[in-house]
């Protein structure tokens, strides 16, 4: 028998009123921050991806879904929104509309990782992207959207890493500082370091193999780094934060996956993860404008792994009582009677009541059993008799009380 892919997975309808939790909560909290929902394509041209994530991540290098279509273009699923949205942003030229662009996303990605707990090759994010301001305020406003998500979803406990990796400048002095400290401890990295190295020490930092981690331990800290006008800017995103009961940690290693970043860098990690321990990131991305061939403009954003989030939701069991159970059944044994049914029926689903009604032909002993399996609340029975008379009986599986009504009260009738 067909299977799916190997790290993609099928939401069945057991699981998909989570999902829709989720995503009432992420349209609740980003309505209270006026930002508005943003879709674009599924795949775009790879140099969409390839150029901004950066030539030496292992995104662009090793886990792009890229291939060449029909008419020899290549393309790629996107591994993740903010340079598609950029793209898109500057090709209808919306930054220069408003003073502030406020936007969130939520949809399905693309990454070629191994799969295990938390990571897929399908998986889907929801972000948000703050573009136009550059502000720590505005720095502020998307981690505390992130706060106010998590919070709302009933992850509280969650671990808020912050590092700052400064302008232009600042970030130019320490990328020759660590490639002068990696050069000395070279013959101790992994191959795909020594080879990057030079290109991009950045990575070295990001980098998951065991002999890097061990030699970043003694590396340059980015935060002796920074210039006034980059540690101003930090200053404030930590003190906005504290002010509204955010309490950083500062991890000054911290570099994130991707090329596109500068200023504030940050990640929120759940101990309920385990290896995959980050369920969101994000940062300023001040010079990805111009890598698109824009004016500068600067931006600030983040993402979270929905597939993430619900794991630390299962370990918590934080989900209030969600159920999308039908209410109500309606049983006759008689298909005689269908049109007196469906009129029933039609009754019923206007009051707005998930309404079932026997497709099946079962007899009426069957399709009291699978109403009962169904778990609806009320069962109403319709017979000659009741056809004759223009009534109907609604009976109340859990009290097992039973009751006669006229069809003409039913619209009416408080279930
Ligand atoms: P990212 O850190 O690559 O950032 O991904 C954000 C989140 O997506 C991760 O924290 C994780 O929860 C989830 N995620 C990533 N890869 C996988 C995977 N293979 N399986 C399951 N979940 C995964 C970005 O994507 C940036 N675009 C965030 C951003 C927005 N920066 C600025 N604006």
């Amino acid at each position: 028998m067909l299977q799916n892919v190997k790290g993609t997975k099928d939401i069945l309808p057991g699981q998909i009123s989570k999902w829709q939790y989720i995503e009432d909560v992420i349209r609740k909290e980003t309505a209270k921050f006026g930002y508005v929902e943003y879709r674009t394509p599924i795949f775009e041209k790879t140099e969409v991806f390839s150029r901004s994530i950066g030539e030496n991540t292992d995104i662009v290098n090793k886990e792009m879904y890229t291939f060449a279509d029909k008419g020899g273009d290549s393309v790629t699923l996107r591994p993740e929104m903010t340079a598609a949205l950029v793209r898109s942003v500057l090709q209808h030229n919306l930054h220069s509309l408003t003073p502030t662009q406020r936007y969130w996303y939520f949809g399905p990605f693309f990454r070629y990782e191994r799969p295990q707990k938390g990571r897929l090759r399908q998986f889907h994010q929801f972000g948000a992207e703050c573009i136009s301001s550059p502000n720590p305020e505005s720095d502020y406003e998307i981690i505390l959207l992130a706060d106010y998500v998590s919070k709302a979803l009933g992850i509280n406990d969650y671990t808020l890493k912050l590092n700052s990796l400064g302008n232009i400048a600042s970030r130019e002095k320490y990328r020759e500082a660590l490639i002068r400290y990696f050069s000395s401890v070279r013959s101790s990295l992994s191959a795909d370091s020594q080879n990057r190295l030079e290109i991009n020490p950045l990575r070295v930092l990001d980098s998951k193999a065991p002999e890097d981690i061990e030699a970043a331990k003694g590396s340059p800290n980015i935060l002796d780094f920074l210039d006034t006008e980059s540690r101003d800017h930090f200053e404030l995103v930590i003190k906005l934060l504290k002010q509204s009961g955010i309490e950083p940690e500062i991890c000054p290693r911290l570099v994130r996956g991707l090329d596109y970043y500068s200023h504030t860098v940050f990640e929120f990690q759940s101990s309920a993860l385990g290896a995959q321990d980050s369920f969101g990131g994000g940062g300023r991305y001040n010079e990805l404008f111009q890598e698109f061939g824009g004016k500068p403009n600067p931006a600030v954003g983040f993402a979270m792994g929905v597939e993430r989030m619900l794991i630390i939701l299962d370990a918590l069991d934080k989900y209030p009582g969600l159920s999308d159970l039908p209410d109500v059944y309606v049983v006759s044994g008689n298909t005689n009677l269908l049109p007196y049914i469906n009129r029933v029926v039609n009754i019923l689903r206007n009051k707005g009541l998930r309404t079932l009604s026997d497709l099946q032909r079962k007899s009426m002993k069957s399709q009291f059993r699978e109403a009962n399996k169904a778990g609806v609340k009320f069962v109403v029975v319709v017979g000659v008799e009741e056809f004759e008379n223009e009534k109907v009986q609604i009976k109340n599986m859990a009290g097992g009380e039973q009751i006669e009504i006229g069809i003409s009260e039913l619209a009416e009738y408080d279930f």
